[in-house]
């Protein structure tokens, strides 16, 4: 028999048949299993797992499961996995970056063109049958060409958005905990504060951290030059939700779009009957091509690290840096 691996939840393509013919594969195919106890009990012996954003990886399922040398999270994020007591237990994490990064920045730009063009009310508003002839008045939003963009976070998704708002005519400021990325994208790298005094539109990219729930909070979010918009296909803890929904209602704000929530997949009701918020049920990488390719990469990760290779995109490398 091979080593045994536990797939958290059923992945997209022919992934779990081509590793089922490596190892002894356990599939979990129930209700997500979304909190420590139930992850533990699944993946018991396993050697190597599979998990998704909504499966907790922490010190007590690290400790519980005494074989696991490998989580292969297929996710670029990896908020659900303890890293600490990962490098402390000299176990493997890797995520799914750059196969996703497309999908998610293309999302994010149908986001702002649907907030800022209105594009759901208008369906709404046709299907409800009040299109009853063109108007000069009728549904307008706000154009992008001259306007500002403050992108948070400028890793490969941040940058991806970036050269699409520069093709839509827009300016691109961006911050990210360091200014030396390097990149040849027309842009202006300044601080958070400065930022968001700035921008017409502001869209996160940044990973979720201890340090940075609530990154937008009230305070943060009034420094929005009046009628901004709010974009988040990043995490939902990054933006105060309640807040949010406060600035929205007060017209503080101008929209937002969001494909993440702070409580996922609970959303703050107030936002729910807002027509000037774009929500989407966290489908930033869904796409055919992207899903399998998130796949691929994780069973490839864990396939390395159970075959004695070095894994593709590793996050916490077993005694490095010791
Ligand atoms: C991720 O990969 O972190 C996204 O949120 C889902 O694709």
């Amino acid at each position: 028999m091979g080593k045994s691996i536990a797939v958290c939840a059923p992945l997209v393509g022919d992934v779990e048949e081509k590793l089922a013919q490596k190892f002894d594969l356990r599939l979990h195919r129930g209700p997500a299993l979304e909190d420590e106890d139930a992850v533990a009990g699944f993946i018991q012996d396993a050697e190597g797992a599979i998990t998704l954003l909504f499966n907790p990886v922490g010190r007590k399922v690290l400790d519980s499961c005494r074989n696991l040398r490998v989580v292969a999270n297929c996710a670029v994020g990896f908020d659900n996995i303890d890293l600490e007591a990962a490098r402390q237990s000299n176990i493997w994490v890797t995520n799914t970056p750059d196969v996703l990064t497309d999908a998610t920045a293309d999302l994010t730009f149908g986001l702002i063109l649907a907030v800022t063009r209105r594009m759901v009310e208008g369906d709404v508003f046709l299907r409800a049958g009040r299109f009853d002839g063109w108007k000069l008045d009728m549904l307008l939003g706000r154009g992008l060409q001259g306007k500002t963009l403050g992108i948070i976070g400028f890793g490969r998704i941040g940058r991806a958005v970036a050269k699409r708002a520069l093709g839509f005519g827009l300016r691109v400021l961006w911050t990210d905990t360091t200014s030396d990325i390097e990149h040849d994208l027309e842009g202006e790298f300044v601080e958070l504060d400065e930022l968001l005094g700035r921008s017409d539109i502001v869209s996160l990219h940044c990973p979720l951290t201890e340090s940075n729930r609530h990154l937008l909070g009230e305070e943060r979010l009034r420094m929005l030059p009046r009628g901004a918009f709010v974009i988040n296909t990043a995490r939902g803890p990054l933006i105060d939700e309640g807040s949010l929904a406060m600035l929205l209602e007060e017209g503080v704000l101008g929209g937002a779009g969001l494909d993440v929530y702070e409580r996922e997949p609970e959303v703050e009701r107030s936002l729910l009957d807002r027509s000037d918020v774009v929500l989407q049920p966290h489908i930033g990488s869904a796409t055919v091509e992207t899903r399998i390719a998130m796949a691929d990469l994780a069973a490839r990760n864990l396939t390395d690290v159970l075959e004695g290779r070095r894994p593709p995109t590793p996050i916490v490398v077993p005694n490095e840096g010791r």
